[in-house]
C-alpha cells in the first residue's frame, strides 16, 4: 500500500483519528498507532489530555542555542520548563533534582499523566523539573510553528541529541542559579521520554546519578529485535483474552478489502462503521481500526483510564466480549464494529466516527521517524492478527523524501547509543540505570528485559502496559503495581545514598 501512516510515540506515521461530535468535555484525540501496511513506526501515546491531578508547579522559560553542536549563529529559542521547590530541601542538604526527560508533546500534559513523580517528589525532599522537548508544545524554534515546520533545514535541529543537550544546559545552569551545583540529579522519563532519560545517563554521567526509564524501546532499531514483535505483542494481547476475538479480527481485513471492492461497497462500509461523512478508502477504514487496536495494547491497564481515551479497565477484554459476545449469526464486520466501539465512544457521546482523511500533516514524531527514529516493522503472516506486511526501507525512505525532503539514517541512532550487544556494552560502561517495562505493552519488545549488572535492572511487570508505573497511584493498583514502585523508589534512594556517601569521603580528605 502505497499511502503512508504516521507513529507517535513511537509510532509509525500515525494515523490522526479524529473523534467527531463528543461532548466538549472530553478532549481531542489524536490516535496516531500504527498501521502494519505503513511505512512509519506506530506512534507513542498521544498529545491530548485532560489534567486530572492538581499538580502544582511554575513555568519558566530558558534560553537555549538552537544548535548545540556548532558555534554558527543561529537565533535562540525558548524552552519551556516546569519546576516545583515545593518539597525540595535545597542545597545545603544536597537535595535531589528530579529530572522528567520531556518527550514528543506538550509538557504539561507529561505533568500531569506522571504522578508517580510528584508522589514521591516529598520523601526524598526533592526539586521537580519538567523540561519541554525542542519543537513540542510552546518550546518552539523560530518564533512559530509555522516557521519551525517549513521545511528540512528549518527542522534539522530536531534531534534527540539536541533535546539532551538542551536538559543538560539547562540542569547545570540551573544548578548554578540554585548554588545547588552538589545537588544530585535523577532522571525520569517514559515511552520515548524514558529513551531520552537513558540514553542521557549514558551520554552525560557527570550531569544524573541515575535514570529511571519506563517502557523505553531503545532496542527498536535496525534488526536488533524481530521487526514483527511490536504487532505480534498487540496481537497476543488480544489472543491471551479470546482465540476466536483474535480470528476475528484477524479475518475482517479480507471481508473489509472484498466489501469495499462492490459497488456501493464503501458506502456500506460507511453505515456498518457509522462514519461521518463517505469513507474514501478501506485502507482508511483499515487504518483507523488498527490505531485502536494498537492503542488498546498500550493502555491494557487494569482499571478505568482517561488516558487517550476514557476507558474500563482490561479494556481488551471488553472489546473480545462485544466481538464474542454478539448474538450467533451476527456479521464479522458487525461484531468489529461493536468491538472496536469500546474504543471509540465508551462514553456513548460520539453521533459518527470522524476519520482524519490527512494523516501526513507536518508533525514533530513524522520527522524523528525521518531522520533519526526508523524503527522497522512488519507483520507476520501467521502470529499476527494484522494484515501482513514486511518492512520495505526503500519504500519508507522515499516517503520521507517526498513529506520532508530528507533522507532517513536507520543505522544513526545504534551508531550514536548503541543496541547491537547493549548486555556488554551497558555491563562494562554503565551503572544506575531502571529500565522498566510492562508485557503487555508492545514496546515491551524493543526494551531491555533483562538484569544487566548490579545497578543496570529490568524491572518486568508481566501484566503491566505502556508507562503504567510512573501514572499517578490509585485505589486499584494491584499489588504486582505497588511492589513495583517500591522497588523503584528502593533503588532510587541507593543510588543517592551512594552519592552521599562518596561526597562524604571526598570532603573528608
Ligand atoms: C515564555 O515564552 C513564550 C514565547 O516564547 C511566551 O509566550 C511566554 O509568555 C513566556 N513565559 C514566561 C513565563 O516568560
Ligand atoms: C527552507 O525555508 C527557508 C526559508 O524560507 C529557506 O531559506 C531554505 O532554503 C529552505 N530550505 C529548503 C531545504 O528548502
Ligand atoms: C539563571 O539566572 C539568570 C539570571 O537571573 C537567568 O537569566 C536564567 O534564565 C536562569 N537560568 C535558569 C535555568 O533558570
Ligand atoms: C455511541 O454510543 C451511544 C450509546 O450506546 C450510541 O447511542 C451511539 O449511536 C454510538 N455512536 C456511534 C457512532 O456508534
Ligand atoms: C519496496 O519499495 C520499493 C519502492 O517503493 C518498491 O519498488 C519495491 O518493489 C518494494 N519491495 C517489495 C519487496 O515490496
Ligand atoms: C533484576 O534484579 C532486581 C533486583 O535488583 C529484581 O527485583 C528483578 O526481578 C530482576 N529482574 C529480572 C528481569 O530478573
Amino acid at each position: 500500500m502505497a499511502k503512508p501512516k504516521s507513529f507517535d510515540l513511537l509510532l509509525l506515521i500515525a494515523v490522526n483519528v479524529i473523534v467527531a461530535a463528543i461532548l466538549t468535555s472530553s478532549p481531542p484525540s489524536v490516535a496516531a498507532a500504527a498501521s502494519p501496511s505503513s511505512k512509519w513506526a506506530p506512534r507513542f501515546l498521544g498529545k491530548f489530555s485532560r489534567k486530572t491531578e492538581q499538580i502544582r508547579y511554575e513555568t519558566r522559560n530558558f534560553s537555549q542555542r538552537l544548535d548545540h553542536f556548532s558555534f554558527s549563529e543561529n537565533p535562540r529559542f525558548s524552552q519551556r520548563y516546569l519546576i516545583s521547590t515545593e518539597h525540595w530541601v535545597g542545597p545545603d542538604r544536597l537535595g535531589p533534582i528530579f529530572l522528567y526527560c520531556g518527550n514528543e508533546g506538550d509538557i504539561a500534559w507529561f505533568a500531569a499523566n506522571t504522578g508517580f513523580v510528584w508522589e514521591i517528589a516529598p520523601q526524598f525532599g526533592a526539586m521537580v523539573l519538567f523540561p519541554e522537548h525542542r519543537y513540542y508544545g510552546k518550546s518552539i524554534p523560530y518564533g512559530s510553528r509555522e516557521e519551525a515546520y517549513r521545511n528540512a533545514t528549518t527542522l534539522a535541529y530536531l534531534t534527540a541529541e539536541q533535546a539532551l543537550a538542551d536538559f543538560a544546559v539547562l540542569i547545570t545552569e540551573l544548578k548554578r542559579n540554585f548554588s545547588a551545583e552538589d545537588c544530585p540529579v535523577v532522571l525520569f522519563g517514559g515511552s520515548y521520554g524514558g529513551m531520552l532519560a537513558s540514553w542521557m545517563r549514558l551520554k552525560y554521567p557527570h550531569i544524573a546519578i541515575g535514570a529511571l526509564a519506563s517502557s523505553a524501546p531503545i532496542l527498536q532499531f535496525e534488526d536488533v529485535v524481530p521487526k514483527e514483535i511490536f504487532y505480534d505483542l498487540v496481537s497476543n494481547d488480544f489472543k491471551r483474552e479470546s482465540t476466536s476475538c483474535f480470528n476475528t479480527i484477524k479475518e475482517s481485513w479480507d471481508v473489509i478489502t472484498a466489501e469495499g471492492e462492490k459497488n456501493d461497497g464503501l458506502l456500506q462500509l460507511t453505515k456498518t462503521f457509522r462514519i461521518c461523512g463517505k469513507l474514501k478508502s478501506t485502507e482508511d477504514l483499515m487504518d483507523w481500526l488498527d490505531s485502536a487496536y494498537s492503542y488498546l495494547a498500550m493502555v491494557n491497564y487494569p482499571y478505568p483510564s482517561n488516558f487517550l481515551m476514557p476507558l474500563p479497565g482490561h479494556p481488551i477484554r471488553e472489546v473480545c466480549k462485544k466481538i464474542d459476545g454478539s448474538p450467533v449469526g451476527t456479521s464479522t464486520l458487525e461484531r468489529i464494529f461493536r468491538g472496536i466501539s469500546v474504543y471509540y465512544n465508551y462514553t456513548g457521546d460520539v453521533e459518527c466516527f470522524k476519520l482524519d482523511d490527512d494523516p501526513h500533516g507536518m508533525d514533530g514524531w513524522n520527522w524523528q521517524a525521518c531522520t533519526e527514529m526508523v524503527m522497522p516493522m512488519s507483520s507476520g503472516r501467521d502470529t499476527s492478527m494484522f494484515p501482513a506486511y514486511d518492512f520495505n526501507l526503500s519504500a519508507y525512505q522515499e516517503q520521507c523524501w517526498k513529506d520532508f525532503g530528507v533522507r532517513p539514517r536507520p543505522r544513526w541512532i545504534t551508531t550514536e547509543f548503541g543496541g547491537h550487544d547493549i548486555k556488554a556494552d551497558l555491563e562494562r560502561f554503565g551503572s544506575n540505570i531502571i529500565f522498566s517495562n510492562g508485557l503487555l505493552d508492545p514496546w515491551s519488545g524493543g526494551g531491555v528485559l533483562q538484569n544487566i549488572s548490579e545497578s543496570i535492572v529490568a524491572l518486568v511487570a508481566p501484566e503491566g502496559a505502556h508507562h503504567i508505573d510512573l501514572r499517578a497511584s490509585t485505589n486499584e493498583d494491584p499489588d504486582w503495581l505497588v511492589d513495583l514502585r517500591a522497588t523503584e523508589i528502593k533503588l532510587i534512594k541507593g543510588w543517592i545514598g551512594d552519592y552521599y556517601q562518596r561526597k562524604r569521603k571526598v570532603s573528608d580528605i
